[in-house]
This record gives C-alpha cells, sequence and structure tokens, in this order.
C-alpha cells in the first residue's frame, strides 16, 4: 500500500525547480518506497511564477504568501528553496506546523540561523533534510568508504576546490546573493558550505582553520525587475557587493589530518570545477563533479607487491562507479552511464521521503548544516583576525 504525502515548494527558482522535478522522480527510480508525493501548492512572491509553476509541474494550487503553506492542512511536507535570508524563518515556522522540512544549504545566513532550524525541527519531531547533493553522488560515498577502510592508509592531507564563473560577469546583476543581510557571506555559503560539508564527510570533524577571504569586483547593477538564478543586469543604479568573492582555508583534523579548502565564485574560466583530492599514507582518491561518476584511484600494497606499485610512481586508475556504488543502481543498469545533477536531488528527496516513511534519518540532515556553517563562521572570524580559530563543536 502506497501512501501519499502532500508536499509543498517555497521559492520557486533553480532550485524550486529541482525540488519539484526530484519529487515527481521519486515514484520512477524508487518503486518500493511506499510513500508517493503529492504536489499541493507552490509558493512565490513574483507575480505569475507559481501560476507558472502550477501549469507546467501540476501543483494543485498556488499561494502568494508562504505562510499560507504553514496553515495548510494537506502539506506535510515542505521544500524551502528561498534565499537564505527567508530559510530561518520560513524554516522554524513550517516545523512549528508541523511539516517535515527539506531545506536548501547554507540554512540562513550562520550558524545561529541553522541551529534556530535544527532545534525547531528536534522539537516538533518533524525531519529535517539539507541540500548538500555533491555527498549524494555515489563516486563521493565510494570514496568515503575507501578512506574509512584504510584503503588509502592514513588519511594526511586533503584539498577540497569550488570554482566557479557564475558571478564572474562584471553585469551579473546585483541580486540577494550579493547582500550581506539577504546572502549572507557570498560564496562561503554559496559553495564553500557543499567544501564543508564534503570535507566533513569524507574526513570527519574540523578542529580549527585559518582562513583568507576577498572581494574581487566590489560593485554592481541592481536588477530593474524580477531575478532568478544569476540574471545580468546593465543601466541600473550601481550598488556594493557586501559579501565575499573568494575564500581559501587552510584546515586541520581532528584525525590529524591537513587540508585546503579554496572556494570562488568570479573563476573565469571555470564551470562548476568542484571536487577533492584526498591523500593518504599508502594511496589518494580524485573527484571531480564535472566527471562525477568517475574517481581516480590510487592504491599501492605498501611496496609489497612487486616494482612501481607502492608509494613512489604508483599508478592512479581511473574506476567507472557502477551499480554497486551509492545509489547509481536506482538510475543507470551498468557502469559508465551517466548520471547528473538532478539525478543527485532525486537520490536527496527519496532519502527525505524515507526517513519520513522510516521514522529515522537518511541524508545530510540539520546537525549536518550546523556543522557546516560553524565552518564558515569560524572562517569570517579567522579572515577578520588573520589568526587560527577553533571551529566549536556543532
Ligand atoms: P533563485 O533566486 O533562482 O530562486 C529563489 C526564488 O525564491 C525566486 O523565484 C524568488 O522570487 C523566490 N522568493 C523570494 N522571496 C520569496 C518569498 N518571500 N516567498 C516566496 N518566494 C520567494 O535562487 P536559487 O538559486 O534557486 O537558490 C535558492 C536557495 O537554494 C538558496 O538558499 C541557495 O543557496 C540554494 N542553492 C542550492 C544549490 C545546491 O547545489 N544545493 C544550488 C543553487 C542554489
Amino acid at each position: 500500500m502506497v501512501d501519499s504525502l502532500g508536499v509543498a515548494v517555497i521559492g520557486f527558482g533553480w532550485m524550486g525547480r529541482v525540488h519539484t522535478q526530484a519529487y515527481a522522480r521519486v515514484p520512477h527510480h524508487y518503486p518500493r518506497l511506499g510513500l508517493r508525493p503529492r504536489l499541493v501548492t507552490v509558493a512565490e512572491e513574483v507575480p505569475g511564477r507559481a501560476e507558472e509553476a502550477a501549469a507546467q509541474f501540476g501543483f494543485a494550487s498556488t499561494a502568494r504568501d508562504w505562510r499560507e503553506v504553514a496553515e495548510d492542512p494537506r502539506v506535510q511536507a515542505v521544500s524551502i528553496t528561498a534565499p537564505n535570508f527567508l530559510h530561518r524563518e520560513i524554516g522554524v515556522a513550517m516545523a512549528e506546523a508541523g511539516k517535515h522540512v527539506w531545506i536548501e544549504k547554507p540554512v540562513g545566513l550562520n550558524t545561529a540561523d541553522a541551529q534556530a532550524v535544527a532545534d525547531a525541527v528536534a522539537h516538533a519531531g518533524v525531519h529535517g533534510a539539507v541540500g548538500f547533493n555533491y555527498r549524494n553522488a555515489p563516486a563521493v560515498e565510494t570514496a568515503r568508504a575507501l578512506i574509512a577502510s584504510g584503503g588509502i592508509g592514513r588519511v594526511t592531507h586533503v584539498r577540497v576546490r569550488l570554482f566557479s564563473d557564475y558571478a564572474a560577469h562584471p553585469e551579473s546583476a546585483l541580486t540577494w546573493r550579493y547582500e550581506k543581510e539577504r546572502g549572507g557571506s557570498g560564496v562561503l555559503g554559496d559553495l564553500a558550505s557543499h567544501g564543508a560539508d564534503l570535507a566533513g564527510f569524507l574526513l570527519g570533524d574540523i578542529e580549527s582553520l585559518t582562513a583568507d577571504t576577498a572581494v574581487f569586483i566590489p560593485e554592481r547593477a541592481r536588477p530593474t525587475g524580477a531575478t532568478a538564478g544569476h540574471t545580468r543586469a546593465t543601466g541600473g543604479e550601481l550598488g556594493p557587493v557586501e559579501n565575499e568573492d573568494y575564500v581559501n582555508c587552510l584546515l586541520r583534523f581532528a584525525s590529524g589530518a591537513r587540508g585546503v579548502l579554496e572556494a570562488c565564485r568570479v573563476s573565469v574560466g571555470e564551470q562548476n570545477n568542484y571536487g577533492f583530492e584526498v591523500h593518504g599514507t599508502e594511496g589518494a582518491v580524485f573527484w571531480d563533479f564535472r566527471r562525477m561518476n568517475e574517481l581516480g584511484v590510487s592504491r599501492g600494497a605498501g611496496g609489497s607487491s612487486g616494482p612501481g606499485t607502492g608509494y613512489q610512481d604508483q599508478p592512479v586508475s581511473t574506476v567507472y562507479v557502477g551499480p554497486g556504488a551509492g545509489e547509481y543502481g536506482a538510475f543507470q543498469p551498468g557502469a559508465a552511464n551517466g548520471m547528473g545533477y538532478d539525478d543527485l536531488k532525486v537520490i536527496e528527496a527519496h532519502r527525505f521521503l524515507r526517513s519520513i516513511a522510516e521514522g529515522k534519518p537518511h541524508g545530510a540532515t540539520l546537525p549536518d548544516a550546523v556543522r557546516s556553517a560553524a565552518v564558515l563562521e569560524a572562517m569570517v572570524r579567522s579572515a577578520a583576525s588573520g589568526a587560527w580559530v577553533n571551529v566549536p563543536d556543532a
């Protein structure tokens, strides 16, 4: 018997659309879930946008004010895909109304915001999922298992990179993303939040760090109309970019491993160059989001299996992940049939719904968002003081 679960989406920009499509696709990829999402309502403040979404994707109704969603008895679960400054208010309100929440990263503007949503979710006894989608990639889960099993020896150091050009055009409009009060800390929340989550997912807690940040494009034109994603604007009044374009950070993990996390939103020539290189005493593992179904793996036998196989001159193999890796088998029948970004969101939607169906968490949760936010906040403190700072326990 398949139960139906009424879902709502709040904010129908890029992520609103991706969450909606993910709900629709969950039954295709996970027919045995036992819970079928039903698109009840979509809330959007831009006139006409919710109606368009309803016509295209089949929501039963629309709302202009997200508060209507909290009061809607047909809704049991809510995707919060509005800008960062609304995450806390909407997240807390939905949890208090007894709705399960799937909320986009970075979950608010700072640790206090993420913690407030985490507390409200825990207090209400609902489930909370967070949009740290890169950890859902089957190759990333494979890398994590390889590291945890000692497959590359003791981890010595990691490099996590998130380079993109989505804000590289000087005419990229001055949207909410570039304002401290509505966007938070810029590339830290946008990209480094994913990097902090990935680093923790792969290697455990980050104990301390030192960071340097920069704004490379200090002024942009204000948009003259409604925006979504990375709208361009010319001729509008110029305003200041209030948050970071770039962050570079040295990390010390509780395990003793060291790391570098670098993120930039204005890297000309870089499109979604996200990935990591993890090095251990006996091997290494490499991942690049742009080839997200592949892993570079270098594993030796500590020099014991013949010349050239251990430590030095150790070869690197390309491994195409297949049905045995993470959730790959829900999407493709054999290795090297590509999965894509939206598939990661289907995995996330499934884990969210499965948490509700089984009454126990699957996938990234709000405590993970608090951990990531604590790392970002430590970066901000370190960039201001120039010192090494401890990352508080989340
Ligand atoms: P967007 O600007 O494309 O969409 C935001 C939407 O929210 C817009 O349609 C806007 O009109 C609407 N909105 C604003 N105020 C509202 C209100 N009071 N009530 C209802 N709707 C309202 O932004 P995008 O790129 O979709 O980002 C949304 C969130 O998703 C952000 O928190 C961002 O950090 C996150 N994100 C996550 C990604 C990931 O890979 N997990 C990728 C991109 C964004």
